[in-house]
């Protein structure tokens, strides 16, 4: 999977969804001072910035398999203790963290089950483990206008709601399987305003996650087939688009 780009590619590509989403993460999980979190898979830092911003870089920690996006979130943040690693072995103690989260990495894991045990040993007893990750088979994801488009031109095109974590109840599923407690689900929507198409469009270009994945795996004429048809089914611009993620709240044991 294509996580070793440049942080401001991120940045174009999916944080102009994941800060929003973010941002009403760290309310509904209720995040506050004095708690000590851990943010996994924290890519360039979206969500480790409001963890910080709440509890001080001292109550914060975060890891990433991704060389640029480690050095990116540690320049980001300053004192936050920003490891590079990945969520099936976490380099932590165990019953260490008020609260451990996953934004968007469940459907990246090698391991999700692994991932999400690994999250409940370094949570302390009682701590709250959650992940979320875009929902990939309602049409309501972010990618889903790229992946309808790139499916319209070729059935074979890959989709996302394979991925862990992306259908309705999945989540709870890997974290009962990961021998999590009080299990519960929800799903948070965000809607993001773009002013053209090419905003829009652009970032498909720079080669992140699954859709840079694909795209690289096509030539010009294909890849300009996608994008005529991503124009005629995204809606005139101006235009909102909304994405909603699925989102499983637990506790360790
Ligand atoms: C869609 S990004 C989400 C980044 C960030 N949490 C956010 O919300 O913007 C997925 C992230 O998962 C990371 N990742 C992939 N496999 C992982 C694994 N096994 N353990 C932890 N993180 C992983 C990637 O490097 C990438 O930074």
């Amino acid at each position: 999977m294509s996580f070793e780009v440049p942080s401001d590619a991120y940045g174009r590509f999916m944080g102009r969804y994941s800060e929003p989403l973010a941002d009403r993460y760290v309310e509904l999980v209720g995040v506050r001072q004095g708690q000590h979190v851990l943010d996994v898979g924290c890519g360039p830092g979206v969500l480790t910035a409001r963890l910080v911003d709440r509890c001080g870089a001292d109550g914060v920690a975060a890891v990433d398999p991704s060389t640029p996006f480690v050095e990116a979130a540690r320049a980001r943040l300053p004192g936050a203790d920003v490891r590079q690693a990945t969520a099936e072995e976490l380099p932590f103690a165990d019953d260490t963290y008020d609260l451990c989260l996953a934004q968007l990495v469940v459907h990246f894991m090698a391991d999700p089950v692994a991932g999400l045990r690994e999250m409940g040993r370094v949570a302390r007893p009682g701590g709250l483990v959650s992940a979320s990750v875009w929902d990939h088979t309602n049409g309501t994801g972010p990618l889903s206008p790229f992946w309808s488009a790139a499916q319209d031109l070729d059935p074979s095109a890959p989709g996302e709601g394979h991925l862990a974590g992306s259908r309705e109840g999945h989540l709870a599923e890997l974290a009962g399987e990961a021998g999590l407690d009080e299990i519960t689900s929800t799903s948070l929507t965000v809607r993001v305003p773009f002013t053209s198409f090419e905003e829009w469009w652009a970032p498909y270009l720079l080669g992140v996650g699954t859709t840079g994945d694909y795209m690289a795996t096509l030539d010009e004429e294909h890849r300009r087939a996608i994008e005529q048809r991503c124009r005629e089914t995204v809606p005139q611009a101006p235009f909102e688009q909304d994405a909603t993620a699925w989102v499983v709240m637990a506790r360790a044991y």
